[in-house]
């Protein structure tokens, strides 16, 4: 019997280690990606080279595949329509919805989801009028093509907000309260054919600039949070349509309250660690469900932490200290093959396995001063 092959629209990092578990699992890969050699291709994965907004490729993808998943959402999803009889997951309709993020906010307020206030943002004026309802500082986030914080302007002051409408003139844009945070965690929610759901555990996750960099598994939280977090991120998943893991990211407010901030409908930053940490990684989870098969054990066996390997220059990569870095008991080192190498680009990552989440965090983050790219 031939392989069934499992299309994947984008190869960089995520479909990288999508790919790696794949084929572990007896598929084919293909991805679509314009970088040539991919990260995805540099591991088996074979690649269309064309870009995520160009429907012909998609369409090729969709062609070749049996099952079809993504690991960026930021595609032409006007192109999988016409593909009704095969698995896409997760389904069109839930990529279209989490691709605007105020159209994310207004449905997880439809579904009585806890979230920060927002509003949309039409003109100057009604710009004023929800900074002023927000107490004079607010989120500004344009509604698409957004991520690692490049569509975000926290906004102070009324300076503030003018230089940030005009850095995003021509966005569609809505704004969020600030939620004053004691932490943030996040979640990986898994959901079969079927639509039984399967969490890994909470993590809290550390943002600078906007971009994860820092990941405590198990978060360090009471089990009262870690239920309330689950079962919001659970609920969600539950009404989102399709299969496959939902990172979804989540504040632990000063009230003890837990919000969700946004959801990615794919494998994500803050579950790189289940590499390492869980019996199953989410990686491997993702390819079940996207499979029709059955979802594995989820436990986290020992705390783990992971801490991103950002770009610190530009350039080309110049790799130092991995050897090093791997000396230490429990790390384990991540790269993408990706290159250049440039400022806050995701290069790679870093797993660390002790026996206390504190222990683990310094391992990791001595292993990352070893490291530079
Ligand atoms: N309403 C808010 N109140 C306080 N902080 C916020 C709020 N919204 C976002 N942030 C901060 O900015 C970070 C990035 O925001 P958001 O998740 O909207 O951006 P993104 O561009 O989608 O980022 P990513 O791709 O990293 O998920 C959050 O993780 C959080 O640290
Ligand atoms: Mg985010």
């Amino acid at each position: 019997m031939d392989k069934k092959v499992i299309g994947i629209i984008g190869g960089g990092q995520l479909g990288r280690m999508l790919t790696e578990p794949a084929i572990k699992l007896g598929f084919d890969v293909v991805v679509l990606d314009p970088t040539p050699n991919c990260p995805a291709a540099q591991v088996g994965a074979q690649q269309i080279e064309g870009s995520w907004k160009d429907a012909a490729k998609i369409a090729e993808l969709i062609e070749r595949s049996d099952f079809v998943t993504i690991e960026i959402e930021h595609i032409d999803v006007g192109a999988l329509e016409q593909f009704k009889d095969k698995p896409i997951n997760p389904s069109p309709d839930t990529i279209k919805l989490i691709q605007d993020k105020y159209n994310q906010k207004v449905f997880l307020k439809d579904n009585q989801l806890r979230t920060a206030d927002f509003s949309e943002i039409t003109s100057e004026d009604k710009a004023l009028e929800v900074f002023e309802k927000f107490g004079g500082s607010m989120i500004l986030k344009s509604k698409t093509d957004a991520y690692d914080g490049r569509g975000n302007e926290v906004v102070k002051s009324k300076e503030d907000l003018e230089k940030a409408l005009n850095k995003f003139s021509g966005f569609g844009l809505y704004a969020e309260r600030l939620v004053d945070f004691q932490c943030e965690l996040a979640v990986m929610v898994a959901k079969d054919f079927r639509g039984n759901i399967k969490s890994f555990p909470v993590v809290e996750t550390v943002h600078r600039r906007n971009i994860c960099e820092e990941v405590y598994a198990p978060a360090r939280i009471s089990e009262e949070i870690e239920v309330q977090a689950t079962s919001l991120a659970e609920r969600l998943v539950a009404k989102l349509d399709g299969a496959g893991i939902f990172g979804v990211e989540l504040f632990l407010d000063r009230n003890g309250e837990v919000l969700i901030n946004e959801i990615a409908p794919r494998v994500h930053n803050s579950g790189h660690y289940t590499m390492d940490g869980c019996e199953t990684s989410q990686f491997e989870q993702h390819i079940r469900a996207i499979s029709g098969m059955k979802l594995a054990d989820t436990t986290l066996t020992t705390p783990t932490a992971m801490v991103n390997i950002l770009g610190e220059r530009e350039g080309p990569v110049e790799l130092q200290g991995v050897n090093e870095a791997k000396q230490i008991p429990g790390v384990s080192v991540y790269l993408y093959g990706k290159t250049p190498t440039k400022i806050d680009r995701k290069m790679g990552h870093i797993n660390a396995t002790a026996g206390t989440i504190e222990e683990a965090m310094n391992n990791a983050k001595e292993a990352r001063r070893l490291i530079s790219i």
